[in-house]
């Protein structure tokens, strides 16, 4: 945990200039976090796809309450580094302090073991804890919500038969100001109050979508932007979030920044193994494919595909032309350094190396992940059917802000992409907001 205790002193910091501010319950601004551990925890996997006993009576119910916990990501939040599943006291970067989360294993005193279902329910459905206290939305019960009652339950019962592990989480590093009293103001400003309905226009397929992307899997949660305080752009969903120096990109209809040239099996592909002939699935996408979408069936990845094929695309943002000595210098740079992998006119090696013409994670408007990806590198989130990560390698040690910024300008403007050029201002700031202290030399990085 050293690096997000560092981390957080800087948050706590910025706080301190945002104390000022006299508005309670404000400011649990971008609470969707950013999960840092490593991808090949075999026991988090095995206890999501181990079948649950068959000879206890409600088996078939655990079995979907297991199936449910994979829809809703559960893994990816609930398991610290060296952890054991579902254990929590992973701490969650956001930018007013550190959350925790919760044990929520069998365990009666320190997880959810002597819970009821109702106690369970509301926790899901409306935010409380245990005690009625008020729970942080960087518990994505704003999406959760949407889930019925029946699910929730499934969902319980499947949490009952998970191994007790006594394990209390440390206490979150928040200022006073963001103590839990404060979430009221906030449900109110922000808490969507509606259950999930069905909008019969549209297919069971398409609402079967629409349930898993509004409701379980919370993509909104990263994918969509956020406003000052912490709640969703609503009228802007899917649009593309800012994350802990990343970005979600947009996946609405647009064809530059968004889904609009990947057909529905291209989504699926992606959802299933991380990758597919458009792009890769790194940072903290990867877990949402470990944990989460590589484990669901191709039915539901299909629904999710077919719902988010019919966001309307988002609207179009003008860039400004890229400096022609910068795009010279970046093409020299990609020669050098990336085309080994993406080859000349960057078309990549669809399943391996991902092609960056036409790459819509390249032209979101800030730059930010391309940056994180170039100095810090990433790894494809591992799945099932394709279980070894492969990485992209760190680049911090070998460009300079201004290389960075000149070899991103220029991937970001070359083989069809158009985007606001990068500076090597930016860069800097990246650099120095990413914990690079960490060697990431990869085994196929060609470094050794
Ligand atoms: C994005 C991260 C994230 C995801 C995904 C997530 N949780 Fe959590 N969860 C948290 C955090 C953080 C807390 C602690 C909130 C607090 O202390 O107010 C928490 C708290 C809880 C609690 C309250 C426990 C208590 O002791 O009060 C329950 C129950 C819970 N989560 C269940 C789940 C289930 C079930 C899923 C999957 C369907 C899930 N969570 C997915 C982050 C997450
Ligand atoms: C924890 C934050 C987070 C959550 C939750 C999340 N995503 Fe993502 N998603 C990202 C990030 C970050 C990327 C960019 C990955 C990269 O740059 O390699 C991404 C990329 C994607 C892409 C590829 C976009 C492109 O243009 O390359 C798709 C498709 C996608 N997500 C779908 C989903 C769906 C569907 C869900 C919900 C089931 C979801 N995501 C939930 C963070 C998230
Ligand atoms: C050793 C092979 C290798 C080299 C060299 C390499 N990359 Fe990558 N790159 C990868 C792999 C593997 C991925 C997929 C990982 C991911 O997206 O998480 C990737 C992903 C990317 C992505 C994200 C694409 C997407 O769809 O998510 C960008 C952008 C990128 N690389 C740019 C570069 C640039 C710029 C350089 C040179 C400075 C470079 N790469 C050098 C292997 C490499």
């Amino acid at each position: 945990m050293k690096r997000i205790t560092h981390r957080s002193k800087e948050l706590l910091g910025a706080i301190g200039a945002l104390a000022g501010l006299t508005v309670v319950g404000i400011a649990l601004a971008q609470m969707v976090p950013l999960p840092t551990h490593p991808l090949d925890s075999l026991t988090a996997n095995d206890l999501l796809t181990k079948a649950a006993g068959n000879s206890i009576q409600n088996a078939d119910q655990v079995a979907r309450g297991q199936y449910l916990v994979r829809a809703g990501d559960c893994m990816s939040c609930h398991l610290r580094e060296g952890g054991e599943p579902l254990a929590g006291g992973l701490g969650l970067n956001t930018p007013f302090g550190v959350i925790y989360s919760s044990n929520i294993t069998s365990d009666a005193q320190t997880g959810i073991g002597s819970w009821s279902s109702d106690q369970f329910y509301h926790a899901m459905h409306d935010g409380k804890g245990a005690h009625g206290e008020d729970l942080y939305p960087a518990f994505p019960y704003p999406w959760f919500r949407l889930t019925t009652r029946e699910d929730d339950d499934a969902i319980f019962a499947y949490l009952k038969t998970t191994p007790p592990v006594n394990y209390t989480p440390p206490p979150n590093m928040l200022p006073f100001y963001l103590f839990r009293s404060a979430v009221g103001g906030w449900n109110l400003l922000f808490f969507n109050t509606e259950d999930f309905r069905a909008d019969p226009a549209q297919s069971a397929e398409w609402n079967r979508g629409s349930y898993l992307v509004n409701g379980l899997g919370h993509c909104g949660g990263c994918h969509t932007p956020k406003g000052a305080l912490g709640g969703d752009k609503s009228k802007q969903q899917l649009q593309g979030g800012d994350l802990d120096n990343w970005i979600a990109p947009d996946l609405t209809g647009n064809n530059r920044t968004g889904l609009g040239a990947w057909s529905t099996e291209d989504i699926a592909e992606y959802l299933k193994t991380g990758r597919n002939k458009r792009a890769a699935a790194g940072g903290p996408m990867g877990d949402v494919i470990t944990y989460s979408t590589s484990l669901l069936n191709d039915a539901d990845r299909r629904s999710i595909a077919v719902y988010l094929k019919s966001q309307s695309a988002s609207p179009e943002k003008s860039a400004s032309a890229p400096d022609g000595d910068a795009m010279k210098r970046g093409a020299e740079i990609y020669s050098d350094a990336c085309s080994s992998c993406h080859f000349e006119d960057g078309v990549g090696q669809p399943g391996l190396f991902p092609p960056l013409g036409k790459n819509a994670m390249l032209q979101q408007s800030n730059a930010i992940s391309v940056e994180h990806l170039i100095l810090a590198g990433t790894r494809i989130g591992t799945s099932p059917t394709r279980p070894s990560p492969l990485s992209m390698p760190s680049f911090a040690w070998k460009l300079d802000d201004q290389e960075v910024a000149d070899v991103a300008t220029y991937i970001r403007n070359s083989w069809g992409n158009k985007a606001e050029p990068v500076s090597a201002a930016e860069v800097g700031k990246a650099r120095k907001k990413l914990d690079l202290a960490t060697s990431r030399l990869t085994d196929n990085s060609g470094d050794h």
